[in-house]
């Protein structure tokens, strides 16, 4: 790809606090499938307005997805995206899961591709921390009243520089559990990226943060007896190191209704492989937590990257992780972060061949 000539940051932000949040940026692409044609050659647009039919089922029945990844600057200045592959094939099942055309992987590769070199003085400078985040979207643009599939539909990538999603950086917080709603049903569209899944939270984690939790926690929907995840991303543990090995055990709920984070996806990799650590995907007791089986515990996602919990509250129940009043990220995550951190700024080997271009 082009954007390994070096286009440097551009100088008319101030990247230290950028935060997240959208931003204009030179523009981005857009595809269109009718079926006739199938996937069209795509479009570098300038103007953030769509121009969209107002019988659009994207607009009326949410028939639409989105994903998130992000593209880093390494310490040569060169521009690389953090497993595209991986997100284009999740979006191919949330494409199933509404009933949409799937984006094909190379066509969900090159528009990123395309966004990203058109935008490069938007990414951030490496020792900034910060990257490109780059929202693919895909949704029902043609007319259609009756319970059906769009005659059309378009597929848009866009991209902005971020910083830290929580203000505070990666510092721990205390969560609350949300227990008046249940985020998906059993058998429902949990496992998928539709925008249904996180509108729906919308209102208890507006609650939860003026009560003074910036994440929630949402439980199995059928019993509230497991853990699934935090309404913005997965659920991530570590048990207490082992006294000789000091090796440590990932723990992480294997729920049929959660997402697979491809930052979840990838600590495990770097838990089990590099660091030679057990890897458990498997159902998770809230009462786990309770009974103080985990030394750390932590929110994972392309958009916060890692958070580590400290406190978990649920109705009248406090449960500490730790002394859950800790200011700085646990010994095992800081392992896990750096290593991971460290492949996409470039400072660690990519071993595991996951920044594109290789
Ligand atoms: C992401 O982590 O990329 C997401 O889509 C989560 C959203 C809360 C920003």
């Amino acid at each position: 790809m082009t954007s390994r000539a070096v286009v440097p940051p551009t100088d008319k932000l101030d990247w230290t606090t950028i935060g997240f949040q959208y931003r204009d940026t030179n523009g981005f692409v857009k595809y269109t499938w009718t079926e006739e044609t199938g996937w069209d050659e795509g479009k570098f647009l300038t103007d953030p307005m769509l121009n969209i039919h107002v019988c659009a089922t994207g607009l009326h029945y949410g028939q639409q997805c989105f994903e998130g990844l992000k593209a880093f600057r390494d310490n040569d200045g060169r521009v690389r995206i953090f497993r595209p592959d991986v997100n284009a094939k999740r979006m191919q099942r949330s494409a199933d899961m509404a009933h949409m055309p799937r984006v094909p992987v190379e066509i969900f590769e090159q528009a990123v591709r395309r966004t990203v070199e058109a935008n490069l003085e938007f990414v951030p400078p490496k020792e900034s921390g910060g990257s490109l985040y780059i929202r693919p979207v895909l949704f029902g643009s043609g007319p259609f009243i009756g319970m059906g599939a769009a005659p059309e539909f378009s597929f848009i990538v866009f991209g902005m520089p971020v910083g830290n999603y929580y203000s505070g950086g990666v510092v721990p917080v205390d969560a609350l559990v949300i227990e008046d709603f249940d985020r998906t049903a059993p058998n429902g569209t949990g496992a998928t990226k539709v925008g249904g899944n996180y509108a729906s939270t919308f209102g208890p984690m507006l609650r939860a943060k003026k009560q003074g939790y910036p994440i929630t926690l949402h439980l199995d929907s059928k019993t509230h007896t497991y853990i699934d995840e935090f309404s913005t991303s997965n659920f991530v543990a570590l048990t207490h190191p082992d006294p000789v090995t000091k090796k440590r055990t990932f723990v992480t709920p294997n729920s049929s209704t959660i997402l697979q984070s491809v930052t979840r996806l990838s600590l495990e990799d770097i838990a089990e492989k590099t660091l030679g650590w057990e890897v458990e995907e498997r159902p998770v007791k809230f009462e786990e937590l309770v009974q103080g089986r985990f030394a750390e515990v932590a929110a994972v996602g392309t958009a916060a990257i890692l958070t580590p919990v400290r406190k978990i509250v649920r109705g009248d129940q406090v449960v500490c992780i730790g002394s859950g009043t800790q200011t700085e990220i646990g010994e095992g995550f800081a392992r896990l972060y750096k290593e991971y951190r460290g492949i996409q700024s470039g400072d660690q080997d990519d071993t595991f061949g996951w920044m594109w271009p290789a």
